[in-house]
């Protein structure tokens, strides 16, 4: 490898680092230097179409498997499923000769309104972490990168662009960084993505702590850093912490950067040459590619990927499975529109799709379609619904289909309510008030508040189940297969139950005040009231459980018990371990999961499950040592059907170190979560020792770091709508083309790209533009926007450095 850097000249370097035409690296054909092709990511392929005509190819991209989003492949809490996904995946990555797949994304679902949980696996650092080393190793299997994105603390898409996360020194290891940490020691992924905010006050494209120290130093990360697509700020600063690559690149001045630090020693080139090294690392282990790609057999895996993801949340008297030959209603929008995916970069072209209807019709179910609402719609359409209330009292039992749409929950921004969308609601309402047995099929990336739960007989929660949606949902509604999902987010039962969910992205400032009682660690912590628990999950069957042995291994806990299957149907159990310490010298969650295992049992039968715990698991981040650490003393472990309910426990005394003990302020709020909502901002810091600089919305002048959202001056309105007027021309267009998916695709690109916009910054937003809007003309245009025109003439017609 060392011969062929030394043969590459300094700017071909620069070139490599900085990528090259949208979604690839910079060849050097003189060299047989291929170029590095990388593709979205993460529940499929988005390989850009090149003869696609839309903005940046996001709407366009060739057929690929449509698997389940992050939400519903991790709600299956099955490790072998993600492994098997993710060799799919990369057989399909094979199949359109990519070398690195843009994912999986692991950010922790730090707050149910985040635009973009519904591609982020867990409120729960384990599960995330295990989870995504198993997609990662299946990715991987076939000779092909993954790349765990978005490292870290993306916790919100409002300021993903421009704002800090400030966090405590435990949070950000024991929960933000922690799935990370998982990923890299367990499956060792050949390339990470930078999130695009900063991290205490450091982006994190040039955090050298979180790069340089935690990722390579700590846990032996050795593939490609590289940015998010227009996440570098500074190029030389970037590289110095420890990212190589930058994308999509094509700056002329981040190249030139590169080249002038690298001639005057600001950097130096050992630096250059180990970037360009991780680049050429990649090449080589991604270069063969087995061409062993079976779309239909990936098509019935997604299917099973979305049976396995789906959660039963109700099911009153067991009205569910239900019988074939019974008269039902079907009502609502999204039963004919169907909601399988995401909006925003992992939207895919599926390559197959099953829709709801075909699946009904092919079993010849007797129902009646009445719409109601539509499905793309927010607001009560009376016409629809007086449609439903004339023609429904002819059937008792009601299948209700609805959820969020792309209106309400996409990357790029995050949700304003956690509701139904109104249409929705006002119709339910109305079938509730008429006494009928409903049935709720449910769909959407994140919890969603259920205050009518009462008035309904069972929910089956579909997440976003993928090209597979229609066959998985009547497969298990109809009793064909058995649902075993689990909650892999606790659903509060308002928003309002969020720790400092009012302050949630109300500045760039996002402070992390809650610490680690994220999710289920603050609810059950507090025993507040949950409308479901962490974990939880119906089944068709029921399970027993006995016998729980605790055993001890140098490095691990052995939990073991009994579970026998008492019905007489094939069904799964997913196996919860949670641990609890309650002698412990700093502040802890009432508990945490430390384990767990999808089990499958054939009717009646009865198994002994064994789930290892490595000590590694157990460890807390001690903030004075600046390290894991085994905390001395009782450990109670508990098998749980869910975060709440308890099933068996036990208690091991285990050897380890002391840890000194929290202060008295730290206590006041960490010991007591009573106290925690009232932490003031002075306390916080106190506490933490973090910083937070009060930010100024609108301050002038404007810099290349302001949301554009913020302009308020006449160029800068100007600037602003044109560049949200992208995105809603795409919008707008989608709007008048035909049904069918690629009216779809326009319709949330569109939207997708018109709600960010405010959010980004110039700076991003000419780094992510691949050479379409060069550094000069931006610098020139702050100027413009902020009423400088004499200056900005001048910067135009100066020739770049
Ligand atoms: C997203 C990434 C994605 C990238 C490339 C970014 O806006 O945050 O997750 O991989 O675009 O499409």
């Amino acid at each position: 490898m060392d011969k062929v850097i030394k043969k590459i000249c300094l700017e071909d370097k620069a070139k490599m680092l900085c990528g090259y035409k949208t979604m690839n690296t910079y060849p050097i054909e003189s060299l047989n230097v291929p170029s590095l092709q990388l593709s979205d990511g993460p529940n499929g392929v988005r390989m850009e179409d090149k003869n696609g005509d839309s903005l940046n190819g996001v709407s366009s991209s060739l057929p690929a498997t449509c698997f389940p989003s992050g939400v519903s492949l991790a709600s299956s809490w099955n490790e072998n499923l993600l492994n098997e996904i993710g060799g799919a995946i990369g057989e399909e990555c094979n199949y359109y000769n990519i070398n690195v797949l843009l994912g999986p994304a692991i950010n922790i679902k730090r707050n149910p309104k985040c635009g973009r949980n519904f591609e982020y696996y867990s409120e729960d650092p384990l599960l995330s972490g295990y989870l995504g080393s198993a997609f990662v190793k299946g990715v991987q299997s076939k000779n092909v990168a993954a790349c765990p994105k978005h490292y870290a603390c993306n916790n919100n898409e409002k300021y993903r662009f421009t704002g800090d996360s400030i966090v405590d020194q435990r949070a950000l290891h024991e929960i933000y960084l922690k799935p990370f940490e998982i990923v890299v020691k367990k499956s060792s992924p050949w390339a990470i993505m930078n999130s695009y905010n900063k991290i205490n006050g450091i982006n994190a494209s040039q955090n050298s702590y979180v790069l340089d120290e935690v990722l390579k130093k700590k846990w032996g990360f050795n593939g490609i850093v590289m940015t998010d697509w227009g996440g570098i700020v500074d190029r030389v600063e970037g590289l110095k912490a420890g990212t190589d690559l930058e994308m999509p690149g094509m700056v002329e001045h981040n190249i030139q950067e590169i080249i002038k630090a690298t001639k005057s020693g600001r950097i130096n080139e050992s630096i250059v040459n180990k970037s360009v090294d991780n680049i050429i690392k990649t090449i080589s282990r991604t270069k063969d590619h087995p061409n062993t790609c079976d779309f239909d057999e990936h098509y019935r895996m997604a299917i099973k990927a979305a049976k396995e993801g789906a959660v039963l949340l109700r099911n009153n008297n067991n009205i569910l499975p239900l019988n074939k030959e019974e008269k039902i209603a079907i009502i609502g929008g999204l039963f004919n529109e169907m909601r399988y995916q995401g909006s925003g970069s992992s939207l895919l072209n599926p390559h197959k799709l099953s829709y709801h209807k075909d699946a009904f019709d092919i079993r010849n179910i007797n129902y009646s379609f009445i719409q109601g609402y539509n499905a793309s719609e927010l607001n009560a359409n009376k016409k629809l619904e007086k449609e439903v209330l004339n023609s429904i009292n002819e059937y008792d039992t009601i299948l209700f289909y609805c959820g969020q749409n792309d209106y309400v929950e996409s990357e790029g921004f995050d949700r304003e309510v956690v509701t139904l969308p109104d249409n929705q609601i006002s119709l339910l309402n109305k079938i509730i008030n008429l006494g009928k047995k409903i049935i709720l099929v449910l769909f959407g990336g994140s919890m969603i508040e259920l205050p009518f739960i009462e008035n309904v007989e069972a929910i089956l929660y579909m997440g976003l189940a993928g090209e597979g949606c229609g066959e998985a949902t009547t497969q298990l509604l109809f009793g064909e297969a058995c649902p075993s999902g689990r909650l892999i987010e606790t659903w509060p039962l308002t928003y309002d139950d969020v720790p400092f969910g009012d302050k949630f992205t109300s500045s760039p400032n996002e402070v992390y005040k809650e610490s680690i009682f994220v999710g289920y660690r603050y609810y059950e912590t507090r025993n507040h009231d949950v409308r479901f628990p962490f974990g939880f999950g119906m089944s068709y069957s029921d399970f027993k459980y006995s016998s729980l042995i605790l055993g001890e291994r140098e490095n691990e806990i052995v939990v073991s018990c009994t579970i026998e299957n008492l019905k007489d149907i094939y069904a799964s159990e997913v196996v919860q371990v949670y641990v609890s310490k309650k002698d412990s010298s700093i502040y802890r969650p009432f508990k945490e999961l430390k384990g767990f295992k999808k089990v499958e049992f054939k009717p009646f039968e009865k198994k002994i499950v064994q789930i290892t715990i490595p000590k590694e698991d157990l460890k807390v981040y001690d903030v004075h040592k600046k390290k894991f650490i085994l905390e001395d003393g009782n450990y109670k472990f508990i098998i749980g059907k869910n975060a709440r309910e308890e099933l068996l426990s036990n208690t091991l005394e285990i050897v380890g170190d002391k840890i000194k003990e929290d202060n008295e302020l730290t206590k006041k709020y960490y010991w007591n979560l009573d106290n925690l909502i009232s932490l003031s901002d002075a306390d916080f810091i106190e506490i933490t020792h973090c910083s937070i600089t009060p930010y100024v919305f609108n301050k002038k002048p404007y810099t290349f770091e302001t949301p554009i959202g913020e302009y308020k001056s006449f160029v800068g309105k100007i600037f602003r709508s044109a560049v949200c007027g992208v995105g809603l021309r795409q919008y707008k267009k989608g709007c008048k083309m035909k049904d069918g998916p690629e009216k779809e695709r326009e319709k949330k690109t569109g939207l997708f790209v018109y709600k960010l916009m405010p959010c980004n910054s110039l700076r991003s937003l000419c780094y992510s533009s691949s050479g379409g809007l060069s550094y000069k003309v931006a610098q020139a245009l702050i100027e413009f926007i902020n009423g400088h025109y004499i200056r900005g003439i001048k910067k135009l017609v100066r020739k770049e450095k």
